[in-house]
Parts: structure tokens; C-alpha cells; sequence
């Protein structure tokens, strides 16, 4: 299986691939997540995304693809996530999958307003420990001192007003004119993602022949 999810932030598509990982077995390739990891290890490329990621915009093309590239050569079957956001990185994504002669099943695309999406990333909460994301109220963790409380938690640092506003922006000039190239492919399927999770969900499963 090779799925694309894609949406504004905050539509949900590390929540979502996350539970199709599970249902699938197929490998969540999230590039948010690589970002995260080469700034954490304070590497000179860290360094040099931080200023990128922290104020929401894109990192540029040549380097994200460079660091995608070998999780896609590495894994038979992946959802992706957060990748290709720029006409360069989905020309860059179709070369990666000529070479191997393989092709796209699928583009799942979560739609929902920003108004709503500035609110659900404003409650977004990270486990430290276990690195899972909930929500304060749409997702709450289990209780604090419980035996399944994964807390502390933290809070990223791009979900400030600004850089979430910014991050939108971007999205709906650089990321949504994608939808167009893939519609193209017959290859589009969207989704309401204004609906709970778990009704995401059951609409993302039934997209890839999952539902039960
Ligand atoms: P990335 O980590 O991908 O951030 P993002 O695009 O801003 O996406 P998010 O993770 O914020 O949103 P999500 O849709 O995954 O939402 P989530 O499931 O967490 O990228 C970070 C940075 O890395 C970028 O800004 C950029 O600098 C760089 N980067 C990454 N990829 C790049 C690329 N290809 N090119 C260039 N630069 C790149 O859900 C959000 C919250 O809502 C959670 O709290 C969740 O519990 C809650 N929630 C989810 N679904 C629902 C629902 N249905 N109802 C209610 N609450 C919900």
C-alpha cells in the first residue's frame, strides 16, 4: 500500500496514519517527525531547519526530499505524511517511484476550516515519553497519576498563533494546488475530517478497503 494523507495542519493526519499504520501494518513515514528528530540531535542540518520549522514554514524542497528519499526507498508499503507539499517534492516522489516501478494508490485528503483547526492545534498535547498525541478535550490522556498516564506532556514549539496561521497559509498556497495534479490521476479521495476522530477514522479505513 502507498497512501498519501494529506491536509491543512491540524486536520488530523498524524492521528489518522497512525491508526491506519495499525490497521495496516503499513509504515507511517511522517517528515514533520524527521524535522523534529534532526533538530533534536542539534546536527549542523538541525540547526540550520530549526529556523524553518519554528516560525511554520516549509523547510526547502532539496533538503526534505534528500531526507524522505531513503525511507521510501527502505519500506515496500508506507502512508506518507506531511510529504510532497510542493509541486517540486511530488515531481521529486513520482521520479522515486518511476525508478522502482511502482506507483501511487492513493491520496486521501482531510479537509476541515481553519478556524477549527487553529483550536484543535492549540489543544494539542505530546506525551514525552511515548511520543502519542492527544487533544485536551477531543483526545484527553489517560487521568494523571493513573497507571496508563503517559504524561509529562509537551507542547510544540510551532503551535504558537503565528506559526499555525503561518503553516495554513502555506498550505493553501503551496500544499492544496496538489489536489488539481492528483485529481488528475484519478487517484483523490477526500474526507470530512470535522467529524470526530473515530468517524475519521471508519471514512479513512473504508477510502483504503479497511472498513469493517
Ligand atoms: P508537521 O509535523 O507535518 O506539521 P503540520 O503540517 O503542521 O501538521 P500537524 O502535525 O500540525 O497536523 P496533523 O494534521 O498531523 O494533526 P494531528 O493529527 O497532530 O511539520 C512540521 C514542520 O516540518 C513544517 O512546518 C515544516 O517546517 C517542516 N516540514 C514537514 N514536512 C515538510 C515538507 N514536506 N516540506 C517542507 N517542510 C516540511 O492533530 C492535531 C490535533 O487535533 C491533535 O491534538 C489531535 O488530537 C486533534 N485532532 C485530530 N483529529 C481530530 C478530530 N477529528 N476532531 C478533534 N480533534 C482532532
Amino acid at each position: 500500500m502507498r497512501v498519501i494523507l494529506m491536509g491543512p495542519q491540524g486536520a488530523g493526519k498524524g492521528t489518522q496514519a497512525a491508526k491506519l499504520e495499525e490497521e495496516t501494518g503499513a509504515t507511517h513515514i511522517e517528515t514533520g517527525d524527521l524535522v523534529r528528530s534532526e533538530i533534536k540531535s542539534e546536527t549542523e542540518l538541525g540547526q540550520k531547519i530549526k529556523e524553518y520549522s519554528d516560525k511554520g514554514e516549509l523547510v526547502p524542497d532539496e533538503i526534505i526530499i534528500d531526507m524522505t528519499k531513503p525511507y521510501l526507498d527502505e519500506n515496500d508499503s508506507w502512508i506518507l505524511d506531511g510529504f510532497p507539499r510542493t509541486q517540486e517534492q511530488a515531481r521529486a516522489l513520482d521520479e522515486a517511484l518511476e525508478d522502482i516501478g511502482e506507483e501511487l494508490d492513493m491520496v486521501i485528503v482531510l479537509e476541515a476550516d481553519d478556524d477549527e483547526l487553529v483550536e484543535r492545534l492549540s489543544g494539542r498535547r505530546q506525551s514525552e515519553a511515548t511520543g502519542e498525541v492527544y487533544h485536551v478535550e477531543h483526545n484527553p490522556p489517560p487521568e494523571e497519576g493513573s497507571e496508563e498516564d503517559p504524561g509529562p506532556f509537551v507542547q510544540r514549539e510551532d503551535d504558537t498563533e503565528e506559526a499555525i496561521r503561518n503553516r495554513l497559509d502555506s498550505y493553501h498556497e503551496q500544499t492544496e494546488p496538489l489536489k488539481d495534479f492528483y485529481e488528475e490521476k484519478g487517484i483523490l479521495v477526500t474526507v470530512d475530517a470535522s467529524k470526530d476522530i473515530d468517524e475519521v477514522t471508519q471514512e479513512v479505513l473504508k477510502a483504503v478497503g479497511e472498513d469493517k
